[in-house]
């Protein structure tokens, strides 16, 4: 049997739908974010990167780096074993508790990235709970989808943002289901906030679970950064809060938060936790550092909002259609996955800009996109080279007509 023929055919199909992906490689300048050295041969050997989900420029902040730096010349680079067999340290304890205080929660359970967390303990909830049903948002992130669906409960999808649909479909469970509400705060692709109060009472009123992805939160909403759940006052009222340390934390690894019988169960029973290697301590002694620098300081996120304002009113100005949200991420819609791909090719090439085409499957199709994440240390130089650079495609591709 030729397997590569097989492979070969499948990714044959991926291109000529315009939706194969292809990685910039880059290495991030220390000191220099959002610069980074390119090793594209048609592209500039420096470019401006305007994609990155390090969305407040802390994987290389000073306090952070020296963390990580100091906990690998204390305790070495691996965690050695997992949490059960010799991997568990004193540093993930620390992060457990700071994740935990975090969140308003009493207790933290920690992953080695965000979309295992999400996965684990769905799955983990669906299966070991009597009668689960999941009643997941239908713009619900993969990791999220896949949990549910291995964990082989009762899934019930209910419309995007829609706590009258939710109500609905909650309303015609059976009385002896266990009823888990899984949504985000922030969605990541369209920049959208969920209802988050709206969807609470639905759930309190039918004795569901809430279950919160703030990933894209954590870091950048609420006085401490604890997500929009601590930006509208709801934290206690959600049973799990799940978040990562890989986005506005610029680390990586992810967690969920919630009661001590909730970690300690998924603790317990998860297997995307128990077998496997735990983060290493250095990693959890950097996140620890950003989580705690950003609970007391608010600069990076004032200033990040200015930038992203900022962008939003070059666009508009030059005509430039954006997706209107009220989050820190802009969406420039191309609708068409050849000419987003193209769009992102000269960027890149001529104007030393990184920003991936957003195409199928990461968002559906014909919706495809450029997706902006200014942050703190896009200086208003870089906006105004990033406007001019859009304002001249959109004249010279005449591409204007094409897109909303
Ligand atoms: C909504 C959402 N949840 C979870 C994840 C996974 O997080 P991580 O990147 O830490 O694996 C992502 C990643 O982009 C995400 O967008």
């Amino acid at each position: 049997m030729d397997f590569d023929a097989l492979f070969d055919a499948e990714l044959d199909s991926l291109r000529a739908d315009g939706n194969y992906r292809i990685f910039a490689e880059l290495e991030r300048k220390c000191g220099a974010f959002p610069k980074a050295r390119s090793f594209d041969e048609d592209a500039p050997d420096e470019v401006t990167v305007w994609c990155s989900n390090d969305y407040l420029g802390m994987g290389q902040h000073p306090k952070v780096m020296t963390a990580m730096q100091d906990a690998i010349a204390a305790h070495g680079c691996g965690a050695g074993g997992t949490r059960n067999i010799s991997g568990n340290t004193h540093q993930h304890r620390l992060l457990e508790a700071e994740l935990a205080d975090l969140h308003g929660k009493d207790a933290a359970l920690l992953f080695t990235s965000g979309y295992v967390s999400n996965w684990a303990a769905l799955s983990t909830l669906g299966s070991k709970l009597p009668d689960a049903v999941i009643l997941s948002d239908e713009k619900n992130h993969a990791s999220m989808i896949e949990g549910i669906r291995h964990s082989k409960a009762d899934k019930v999808i209910w419309k995007h943002n829609d706590p009258e649909d939710l109500d609905r479909k909650l309303a015609a469970l059976p009385s002896n289901a266990t009823k888990i509400v899984a949504f985000e705060s922030v969605y990541s692709m369209d920049g959208d906030i969920c209802p988050m109060e709206e969807i609470i009472e639905v759930a309190e009123k039918h004795g569901a679970m809430t279950y919160l992805d703030e990933v894209h939160a954590v870091g950048m909403y609420g006085q401490r950064g604890g997500g929009v759940s601590e930006e509208l006052g709801l934290a206690h009222r959600i049973t799990l809060i799940e978040g990562t340390l890989g986005k506005a934390y610029g680390v990586v690894g992810g967690y969920i938060t919630g009661s001590v019988a909730l970690c300690d169960f998924i603790r317990s029973f998860a297997s995307g936790f128990i077998f496997t290697t735990a983060l290493p301590p250095a990693v959890a002694a950097a996140a620890r550092t950003s989580i705690a620098h950003l609970k007391e300081s608010g600069i990076e996120r004032a200033r990040q909002r200015q930038q992203v304002a900022k962008l939003r009113r070059r666009l508009d100005a030059l005509g430039i259609p954006h997706l209107p949200n009220p989050s820190h991420i802009i969406p420039v819609m191309i609708k068409d996955p050849v000419k987003c791909r193209q769009l992102a090719d000269i960027l890149m090439q001529d104007f030393g800009i990184y920003v991936q085409p957003i195409n199928y499957p990461t968002v559906p199709k014909g919706t495809e996109r450029l997706r902006f994440t200014p942050g703190p240390l896009h200086s208003d130089e870089d906006i105004e080279r990033l406007v001019q650079a859009l304002s001249t495609l959109w004249k010279r591709c005449a591409i204007a007509h094409a897109v909303a």
